[in-house]
């Protein structure tokens, strides 16, 4: 059984590689004192019957974020102030030997779930996330994400979309 767990010390991060550098670094650097100054919190997937230090099988990062509305595509501006606040995802990864098996998929999903639970306390538009390349943006794509027109890598998904994808979550 595995389950998605808030990152501490007690996770093996040391193993993990998803094959991008800066993100295995982000993980194994970063993510604790980002989660520890208010910057950033990092999400792991484990497996719960693991070892007392669990191995990372895959992981995502939330932060809060601020745009402007009229950098959304039509009709979102109109309907909008202009200063708008939603989530960030900041980082989405899965260990190399468990990729194409839909992890990835499982880590989005929890992280709409966790959008939901910020949105039903403070509000927020939706999901941003940054695609590090063409082939990120594709995959951010089939999931409902919305490329930005100021910038194709900076992908929108919006609150209904979210609401939409998790009500049809078994
Ligand atoms: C991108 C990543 C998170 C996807 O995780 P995953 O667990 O392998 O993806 P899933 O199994 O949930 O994929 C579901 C579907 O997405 C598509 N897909 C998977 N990886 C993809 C990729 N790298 N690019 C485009 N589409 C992809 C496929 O259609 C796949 O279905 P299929 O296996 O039946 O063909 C993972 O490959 C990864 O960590 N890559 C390195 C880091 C990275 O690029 N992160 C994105 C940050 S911007």
């Amino acid at each position: 059984m595995r389950k998605i767990e808030l990152l501490t010390k007690l996770h093996d991060r040391d193993g993990f590689d998803c094959g991008s550098e800066p993100l295995n670094l982000f993980l194994k650097q970063t993510a604790r004192q980002h989660a520890e100054r208010g910057i950033s919190r990092t999400f792991v997937l484990v497996d719960e019957g693991a070892s007392a230090s669990k191995p990372v099988i895959g992981f995502f990062s939330l932060n809060l974020c601020q745009i402007k509305s009229e950098s959304l595509s039509p009709p979102e501006p109109k309907k909008l102030p202009r200063d708008v606040s939603g989530i960030r995802l900041g980082r989405l990864a899965v260990a190399k030997t468990y990729q194409r098996q839909g992890i990835g998929k499982i880590l989005l999903v929890a992280a709409m779930g966790k959008f939901i639970e910020i949105f039903n306390a403070a509000g927020g538009i939706g999901l941003f996330v940054d695609a590090k390349d063409q082939e990120a943006r594709r995959y951010y794509e089939q999931f409902g994400f919305v490329a930005l027109p100021s910038n194709e890598l900076e992908l929108f998904l919006p609150v209904r979309t979210i609401q939409e994808a998790l009500a049809t979550q078994p």
